[in-house]
């Protein structure tokens, strides 16, 4: 058997996915592959996940920025998904595709791994798209004191808000400058196309947390320039949700090698 797994999203030249996978085919003494969809065009999902499974893949991650739109073409939605309102796995199943979210098992363990605790902290998120759901999870999980999303259509974060148990206040991106929060996310894709990171002027008084991981430091932790906090990027987010979703796929369980995975990365990003 051979192990035909993926991503699609866009854009996806930064993506460490196929490395992380290759390591744990690797470690499974599976057979296989994961591919990149780089796709452009919303309207386009729908033949391509047909054509994956006509080639017989058993999965594939979705990215940026199809987290939600790709829940459409899913006969069922697993519970992970329902929570989040997102979906960042699929797997190809005899009588239609099913989507999961494993991006809320990657956060959980990004703030365990990084000791960071959300109970009774001021948290503010920026960004309101499809990983906003999995962050959004953790939180009606770990009982913070107040939960803030700020973001670039206001719309799209009052509606998301309306899907979670825990109270959350909506505002603009630009009023929450000199506001003080205990943590930052940031859940935005701005940076990932090479785009230039905005300092919003904000107040953070423990950790500043990214979910993207193009850097060390990536443009948004390398905005913050305040006081010292924690900096955060999204690499065990990534390692530990691509767990999850070679779980789904395969069966497999295993431990991450993450010592490793962090040597590759370093490689990956050139340092
Ligand atoms: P993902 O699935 O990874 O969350 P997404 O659903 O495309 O990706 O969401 C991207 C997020 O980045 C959204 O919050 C988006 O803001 P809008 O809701 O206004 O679209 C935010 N984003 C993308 N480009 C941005 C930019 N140039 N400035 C500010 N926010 C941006």
């Amino acid at each position: 058997m051979y192990n035909n797994i993926g991503i699609i999203g866009f854009p996806l030249s930064h993506t460490f996915s196929p490395t992380i996978h290759a390591h744990y085919l690797d470690m499974c003494g599976l057979n296989g592959g994961y591919a990149c969809f780089c796709e452009s065009d919303s309207n386009n999902l729908g033949n391509l996940l047909q054509m994956l499974n006509k080639y017989n893949f058993i999965g594939v991650n979705v990215t940026v920025p199809y987290k939600v739109d790709i829940m459409q073409y899913c006969k069922q939605l697993d519970n992970t998904a329902k929570i989040a309102n997102a979906v960042n796995t699929l797997k190809f199943c005899n009588d239609g595709i099913v989507g999961y979210n494993t991006d809320i098992y990657g956060v959980s363990k990004m703030f365990s791994n990084a000791d960071v605790s959300i109970i009774d902290k001021n948290v503010l998120i920026i960004g309101a798209g499809g990983a906003t759901g999995a962050v959004l999870a953790h939180m009606v999980e770990h009982k913070p004191k107040s939960v803030t999303i700020a973001n670039r259509t206001i719309e799209k974060a009052k509606k998301l808000s309306e899907n979670f148990d825990i109270n959350i206040d909506v505002c603009s991106l630009d009023m929450i400058k000199n506001c003080e929060f205990d943590i930052v996310i940031n859940s935005t894709s701005l940076g990932l196309d090479g785009g230039e990171f905005t300092n919003y002027g904000f107040i953070c008084s423990e950790a500043l947390v990214d979910l993207q991981y193009q850097a060390d430091i990536t443009p948004f932790l390398a905005s913050y320039t305040k006081n010292k906090v924690k900096l955060i990027n999204g690499l065990d987010m990534l390692i530990y949700q691509a767990y999850q979703s070679f779980n789904i796929w395969t069966g497999c369980d295993f431990v991450p090698d993450v010592d490793k995975l962090r040597k590759l990365y370093y490689n990956h990003i050139g340092k």
